[in-house]
């Protein structure tokens, strides 16, 4: 096996910049200094030489410095719109190799509403939809309650509680003037799932034509040669039922301990076979690369049908906490695996193994 030299490029929570207005959470989305060792350690292991470099202006520099053959990224940036796009931006314009998805869709992915136009483009199932950019605006006929209201563009259930649940007009509008204020973005006003919280991770790249679009042949095989799907995970939410009845930013961190995940989760074989084929499908509209993370709701009141909510193509690789490492571990893979195997799928790609 090549030995590359590899620049770990994170989002330090304890580098991040304060400004004035910031939200307490702001940072909520950022790695810890624990996740950012462990995959400098996962990779090491690997046999590479590795680093870790922070993932802001610095980068300019230091990358240039450390020459690294490639760059394991897992930045969500700090400021704009497309703050995960920018660290990859910059390495394209140095030439630099990197593992996972790049510029267009990590900028997409982190923008729910345009993401949700591609799948609604595709004929994929999610959540009726409706953004709204200012508190006063109608609501579309469609848009039935109960509904649920979340930031636009934010991760690890930022903006995300019981709240988020509204019932009638004046609770939409307390929730989308909150996180508008809140949160300095639109606010996506989704159609309510009630029902099962299921994530599926999958590591790879499709094979054959890279084109943003679905085979049309009914009879294609569903599972896409070139992924790894790994077994679904459910968050079981029923012990917050009376509190957070969804997967909310205060599970996420502060009870994250606490919660029961179900992996593999209990489903039949050929729902996990339709979840498998919706995540290569979002894979294959949004572009992604490497590896991602799509969660789903399967919804109660309509025979546990799917529906997507969003993909991760940068899903958290903490160990022993991130979803997508637990599920893994649920298939054997540990760890380490896991972070080769994703540096493995880039070196692969770029036609360096
Ligand atoms: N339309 C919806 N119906 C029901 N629950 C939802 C809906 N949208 C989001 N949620 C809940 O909020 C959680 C976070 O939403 P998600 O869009 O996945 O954002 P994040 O980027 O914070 O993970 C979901 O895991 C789910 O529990
Ligand atoms: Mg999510």
């Amino acid at each position: 096996m090549k030995k590359f030299r590899v620049a770990l490029l994170a989002n330090l929570k304890k580098n991040a910049p304060h400004f004035e207005g910031m939200s307490e959470d702001q940072w909520a989305d950022l790695d810890s200094e624990r996740t950012v060792n462990a995959l400098v350690e996962a990779i090491r292991a690997g046999g590479h030489t590795c680093e870790f470099l922070e993932g802001d202006v610095t980068i300019l520099d230091t990358v240039r410095k450390f020459k690294p053959d490639i760059c394991f990224n897992i930045c969500e940036g700090h400021y704009g719109d497309a703050r995960e796009a920018q660290v990859p931006a910059i390495l394209e314009m140095l030439r630099i190799p990197y593992t996972g998805s790049k510029v267009l869709t990590l900028a997409l992915a982190l923008e729910k509403g345009m993401t949700k136009r591609i799948l609604s483009y595709h004929e994929l199932p999610t959540p009726p939809f409706q953004v709204f950019e200012r508190v006063d605006e109608p609501l579309s006929e469609e848009m039935t309650f109960p509904l649920f209201v979340k930031p636009s563009r934010e991760g690890t259930g930022m903006g995300v509680s019981a709240k988020s649940i509204v019932h009638n007009e004046a609770e939409l509008r307390e929730q989308v003037e909150f996180i508008i204020k809140k949160y300095h973005q639109t606010a996506l006003v989704e159609r309510y799932i009630r029902g099962r919280e299921i994530t599926v991770g999958v590591v790879g790249n499709l094979v054959g034509p890279v084109a943003r679009r679905l085979p049309v042949d009914e009879g294609a095989p569903r599972i896409q040669a070139g992924l790894r799907f790994l077994p679904p995970m459910e968050v079981d939410l029923q012990p917050f039922e009376d509190s957070d009845i969804v997967y909310s930013n205060r599970l996420k961190v502060d009870l994250a301990d606490q919660l029961n995940y179900l992996c593999p989760a209990p489903l039949d074989e050929d729902v996990v076979d339709d979840l498998n084929w919706y995540t290569a499908a979002v894979f294959r509209v949004t572009g992604a690369l490497d590896v991602s993370r799509v969660d789903f709701r399967l919804d109660a009141d309509n025979n546990w049908e799917p529906y997507i909510l969003e993909i991760n193509p940068l899903p958290g690789l903490s160990p022993g906490i991130s979803d997508l490492v637990i599920e893994a571990e649920a298939d054997g893979i540990s760890h380490t695996e896991l972070v080769n195997m994703i540096l493995d799928t880039a070196l692969k790609r770029y036609g360096m193994i």
